[in-house]
Order: structure tokens, then C-alpha cells, then sequence
């Protein structure tokens, strides 16, 4: 919950010599200086190089000031509603609806999170038409319908990625998974559907990391069931398509301890990163276990290329790019704060938004929630009463009222659900304008979401049936892939 409260602050931004700044950034960009001119105190260093370490913190320490009105505080973090005289309030009442952090996600909207509000407090840019086009023109190929619709809807240094890719530069995809039960539910494939289709029209290679050691740390479960549920997950990501030749999935407790490389640039990042920041990005306290305040420097270092020796051959210049849930990106901002320091690229990341829960887009799905979900594992029978029973519905209370005054698709959790996963643009439309209209009926628009789900399911459900433990074996070893850089 903190998180987000920290995150508040982060309505407006500034620039300066890196580009546009947030409050949260700005503060964690002083903590990092702070570090820095104590630890070359502390080394005596050479007179001059302290001075210009003092000189960047003072001129740190009045863009603070100028873009939150207050005087910086190691270990306060700006606080709530920052206000900059100058530019009035960025932080209107409708912000503090929205919770959005690595654990939890909610918002007393029924649309939904606001992700226009989202993009501007964490800083990254709204994917636009433009974006979408030029991927398409990059990539010869019709741009997945996650990015026509904007499901992707806000990115990092993408624009760099293509422009590097159009000089013949590659780059690799890094996503991946909290395996904390066996039970995936729809809403799990939406990261994997889109970097599968990433993977085949660039062509890259893909690292896919399950955070058994996050899941042990964070949830009531034994290393045993946490690494159980890694290889079961495993099984439907693979079920997702990818192709074995371009993608490494991996274990923490697996490759953490036969990975010197990787357990190296873990604890440069370790190095690099003081426990104020983690402590104003992702909001752990004093009691929290010293394990989760140095977990985000794991998830951090499958961003940099010779993490990989086996796949990259030791190299620490291919750039990576990162396609998540938008709730994953305080961890990445982490990352790209740290890469220069260490001599990375920073990674480039492409976030989504959530995939709503059957009863509404106030809150996403959540595995723990059986009538929340569908899961992979659900029967036909078993999708249709959930969505009959429990899809929440913009459509009016009598049919009489519902042809007149027509149905709500922006509420509509069927509707949204239909946005995911029917493909045929002009389909869609249709839907959308009959439901309005009051033409189409919530039963209606039910059922033809139940048909879309069920060959969908049953389908993933065929794949995954072949995925034999040897296949996830082959999948979990370490080695080299085949592509070209
Ligand atoms: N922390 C993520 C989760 O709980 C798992 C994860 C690890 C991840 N590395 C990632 C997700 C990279 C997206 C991209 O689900």
C-alpha cells in the first residue's frame, strides 16, 4: 500500500540533464548522490572530484526543491500531494482511487485503473499511434491487437529499440513469473501471448525468469512448493507457443547457484542500490525481511545481457527489452537507474494494463479468488456459469430498459474480456455498438465471450498436455539459442 502513496507524488515532472524527472525519481537520484560524495569523503578522495560531487548534489538539491516546493530529507521520501507552486496541483482527488504497486492493484473506478494518470505518475510514455505504426513498418507484420487496442499503452526507450533494430542492432525479450500456486488464470497468458508474438515477428531471443525465491519470501509457502510450482507454470508458458530454440526459462533457486555470472551482476546491483532507495520505491519497512529488500537486485539482472553467458557469450552491450504488467515497472525503473552505474544499457520496457477480475475493473484477477477467475484448468461447463454468474455487466436491469437506453461497454467486464482476446477488429466494433445501442443484450454479449473462451482454454489445455517434463527440461538448460545478432 505504501508504494502507492510514494508514487502519489510523482503527478508532475521536470527535466534536467536526463531527461523528464519525477518527484521519487529526483529524490532517489539525491539519496544515490548523497552516497556518493559521503563515500569519496570517506576514500579522501581527490579534492576536485568531491567538489564536483558536492556541486551536482547542491544543483540536485534545488530541482528538488523547485519541483516539490520542499527541502530534500534523506529518508523521507516526498510525501503525499506535493504541490509546486509553480505549476499548481498535478495530483487532483481522482489519483488517490488508484493503488498500483507489485502487490496490489485497485481503483474505486469501474473503467478501471486511469492509465493516462498512471503513465504521468511513473514517468513513462503513453504508446502512441505513431509507436504502433512504426512497429509495424520495422516489422512487416499487422501489430497484435494488444497494441491496436492499447492494452500496451505505455513503454520506455522503445522508439531507441527499433531505431538500434533498423541498424541491424538486435536485442533480446526478458519477461516472467511469480510461480506462487499451480493454478494460472487467464489473465497470467496476457504478458506471454504478447512476448510470444514479439519473439516471432523480431525474431529474438527470450529469457523468461519464475521467482520461486520472490514467492517464498513474500507468500506462507516452502522453497519446495515454490520451485514445485515454477516447473507446473512452466508447462503453460511453453503451452504458449514459444520456440525452444530462442528461449531460456529459468528457475531462481536453479540458476541463481550455477550461475556465477548472473550472481555477479545480482550483487553489483546489491552494490549499487542503498536501502533508502528500495525503501522509497517499493515501500518496505524496518521489519520487513532483509531477503525482500534485497530480492528487486534478482529480478533486475536478467536486464543485462552477460547474466547470460551461455546464450550471449559473455556479452554486456545487447539490449534488452521488457514486456510486463505496468505494476512490474518499479522494479525496472530500479534497474535503469543502476545500469549506467554499472556500465549496462538500460533496459527498454513495454507495460500493460491489468486484466480485470469477473466482478469488475476495480481490481484485477486474482488467482486467489476462484470466482474471480477463469483458469487455465477450467472446464467449458465451468466457464460458462462464471461468466454468466459472476462477469460483471454494463447492461441495464430489464430488457425493455436495455433496448432503450442500450448497455455501458466501457463497465462491461465481458465486453473488456472480449477486447483481450477477439481477435476481428470490425467484430468487435459491431459488439461494442449494438451493445450500446441496446441491440445486443448482456446475455448475448455473454455468450459469444463464453465461445471465444472455451476452443480458446480447451485449446491451451491440448498444448499443455504436450508438454512432457522432457520438453521442460530442455526448455530449463542452461545453453546456447539459435539466433543472430
Ligand atoms: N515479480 C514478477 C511477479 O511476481 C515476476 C517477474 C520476474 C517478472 N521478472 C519479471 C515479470 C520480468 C515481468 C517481467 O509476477
Amino acid at each position: 500500500m505504501l508504494i502507492f502513496k510514494l508514487y502519489l507524488t510523482c503527478g508532475k515532472k521536470m527535466t534536467d540533464s536526463q531527461g523528464e524527472v519525477t518527484p521519487l525519481e529526483l529524490y532517489e537520484k539525491l539519496n544515490v548522490q548523497g552516497e556518493k560524495v559521503r563515500s569519496l569523503k570517506t576514500a579522501k578522495a581527490e579534492k576536485a572530484e568531491i567538489d564536483t560531487a558536492v556541486q551536482l548534489l547542491l544543483k540536485l538539491k534545488t530541482d528538488y526543491k523547485h519541483l516539490t516546493g520542499q527541502d530534500y530529507k534523506a529518508g523521507c521520501p516526498p510525501p503525499e500531494n506535493v504541490v509546486n507552486q509553480d505549476n499548481g496541483s498535478a495530483t487532483d482527488g481522482i489519483d488517490e482511487e488508484d493503488n498500483v504497486d507489485p502487490w496490489n492493484v485497485s481503483t474505486s473506478n469501474a473503467k478501471g485503473v486511469d492509465y493516462d494518470k498512471l503513465i504521468v505518475r511513473f514517468g513513462s510514455s503513453k504508446i502512441e499511434k505513431e509507436l504502433v505504426d512504426r512497429i509495424e513498418k520495422v516489422t512487416g507484420q499487422k501489430p497484435h491487437r494488444f497494441l491496436r487496442r492499447g492494452i500496451f499503452f505505455s513503454h520506455r526507450d522503445m522508439h531507441q529499440v527499433l531505431d538500434a533494430y533498423e541498424k541491424n542492432k538486435s536485442f533480446y525479450l526478458y519477461t516472467g513469473r511469480g510461480p506462487s500456486s499451480e493454478a494460472m488464470h487467464v489473465g497470467h497468458l496476457i504478458p506471454f501471448i504478447f512476448t510470444k508474438w514479439l519473439q516471432d515477428v523480431f525474431d529474438i531471443p527470450l529469457v523468461i525468469q519464475l521467482t520461486d525465491d520472490e514467492k517464498y519470501l513474500w507468500k506462507d509457502l516452502t522453497i519446495e512448493e515454490c520451485h514445485r510450482f515454477a516447473v507446473e507454470n512452466a508447462k503453460d508458458i511453453i503451452a504458449c507457443g514459444f520456440d525452444v530454440n530462442k528461449t531460456f526459462i529459468f528457475s531462481d533457486f536453479d540458476y541463481m547457484g550455477s550461475s556465477p555470472e548472473f550472481y555477479r551482476n545480482v550483487v553489483k546491483i546489491q552494490k549499487h542500490v542503498t536501502y533508502n532507495q528500495v525503501k522509497g520505491i517499493f515501500g518496505f519497512t524496518d521489519s520487513d525481511c532483509i531477503g525482500k529488500i534485497s530480492f528487486p537486485a534478482i529480478q533486475a539482472a536478467p536486464s543485462f545481457s552477460n547474466s547470460f553467458p551461455q546464450i550471449f557469450g559473455g556479452r554486456r552491450d545487447i539490449q534488452c527489452l521488457i514486456p510486463c504488467a505496468i505494476d512490474q515497472d518499479p522494479y525496472f525503473r530500479m534497474t535503469r537507474d543502476v545500469a549506467p552505474r554499472i556500465g549496462y544499457p538500460k533496459p527498454a520496457l513495454l507495460h500493460s494494463s491489468f486484466f480485470p477480475a469477473l466482478q469488475g475493473a476495480q481490481t484485477k484477477m486474482s488467482a486467489s479468488d476462484a470466482n474471480s477467475s477463469i483458469f487455465l484448468t477450467d472446464t467449458p461447463k465451468q466457464i460458462k456459469n462464471k461468466v454468466n454468474k459472476h462477469a460483471f455487466s454494463g447492461g441495464k436491469d430489464t430488457v425493455e430498459e436495455h433496448r432503450k437506453f442500450g448497455g455501458n461497454p466501457d463497465v462491461d467486464v465481458s465486453f473488456m474480456y472480449l477486447t483481450f482476446f477477439l481477435d476481428d477488429d470490425e467484430q468487435l466494433e459491431k459488439i461494442k455498438q449494438d451493445y450500446s445501442s441496446g441491440a445486443l443484450l448482456t446475455g448475448e454479449l455473454k455468450k459469444i465471450l463464453i465461445e471465444t473462451l472455451q476452443p480458446m482454454i480447451a485449446q491451451h489445455q491440448e498444448r499443455r498436455k504436450q508438454v512432457t517434463e522432457e520438453t521442460v527440461k530442455q526448455f530449463m538448460t542452461p545453453r546456447p539459442l539459435n539466433f543472430k545478432l
